[in-house]
């Protein structure tokens, strides 16, 4: 990227030194002390210390910014400006040992998404967008695929588990998905899933009940890579549902048209 601004600096700041307690953690992964919040819903001792790492961090550069995170919850500040932090997506991928995590990181300004970044510390990708300034991963510019027709097309999903997401209705999303198109794939960190589809690496993403966290820098890669996101039904209000169909401009209308068509609620 030619000029980063001093937001993007700040986040990276941030983000870098997060990362680099998840990367010695994740190397000792059979030491680490795990404990259990829900059912299927694992929490690290690396996924609280980097999100503490984040608040310490961020909040010193922007102390009048409030906070969505993902463990601490909300943290009211000026009421203009919040940073919604994942501190590590793909937990269950983290403590099975799987290199496929991230942390994501968001500025919402009176309700809108204005700065992303979504880091890949196992690859150092830092994926990253500023609202009308492009995408980029590292210092590479991205832009969404250009493949036209679904049958060519590689989409990314997460599937609900356990006690999580309607199952039956998911099932009928993937069906229709399946049956359409060259491949599905569902690599367990939504935050990467949109950073790939902004990478044109994913031809589209689709899941359903996403958080915030998960999704919220991931949005803005997809708009300034020249994809679409947008709720499953075709809504606008993708954060606060967290049914998120994202694509590149062209596969967009039928991959929502396929996917309204396979039915369920979220259709
Ligand atoms: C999860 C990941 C996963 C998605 C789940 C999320 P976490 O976040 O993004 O890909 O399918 O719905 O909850 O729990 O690893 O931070
Ligand atoms: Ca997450």
């Amino acid at each position: 990227m030619a000029a980063r601004s001093a937001l993007y600096n700040v986040i990276e700041r941030a983000v870098r030194k997060a990362a680099r307690g998840l990367v010695h953690d994740f190397g000792e992964i059979e030491n680490l002390q795990v404990s259990v919040k829900g059912p299927a819903d694992f929490v690290s001792t690396a996924d609280l210390q980097a999100e503490r790492i984040l608040k310490a961090e961020l909040g010193k550069a922007r102390p009048e910014f409030g906070f969505l995170m993902e463990e601490g919850g909300a943290v009211t500040g000026d009421g203009r400006h919040r940073w919604i932090v994942d501190p590590l997506d793909g937990t269950t991928n983290f403590l099975h040992g799987i290199p496929h995590f991230a942390i994501s990181i968001a500025v919402e300004r009176e309700g809108e998404i204005i700065a992303g970044v979504v880091y890949d510390p196992m690859r150092d990708e830092m994926f990253y967008a500023e609202k009308g300034f492009g995408a980029f991963v590292n210092d590479r510019r991205l832009r969404v695929s250009a493949r036209q027709q679904l049958g060519d097309s590689v989409i990314g999903t997460g599937i609900p588990y356990r006690e999580r997401g309607d199952h039956p209705e998911y099932l009928k999303l993937l069906a229709a998905v399946m049956a359409t198109t060259a491949g599905v794939r569902r690599m367990g960190a939504a935050s990467l899933d949109l950073a790939y589809v902004a990478a044109g690496r994913y031809d589209g993403f689709f899941e359903i009940g996403l958080s915030p966290w998960d999704i919220a820098a991931g949005m803005l890669l997809v708009r300034e890579a020249g994809g679409y996101v947008s709720e499953i039904d075709g809504g606008r209000d993708v954060l606060k549902s967290g049914n998120v169909l994202a694509a590149n401009d062209r596969l967009s209308a039928p991959l929502g048209k396929l996917l309204r068509n396979a039915g369920g609620k979220s259709a």
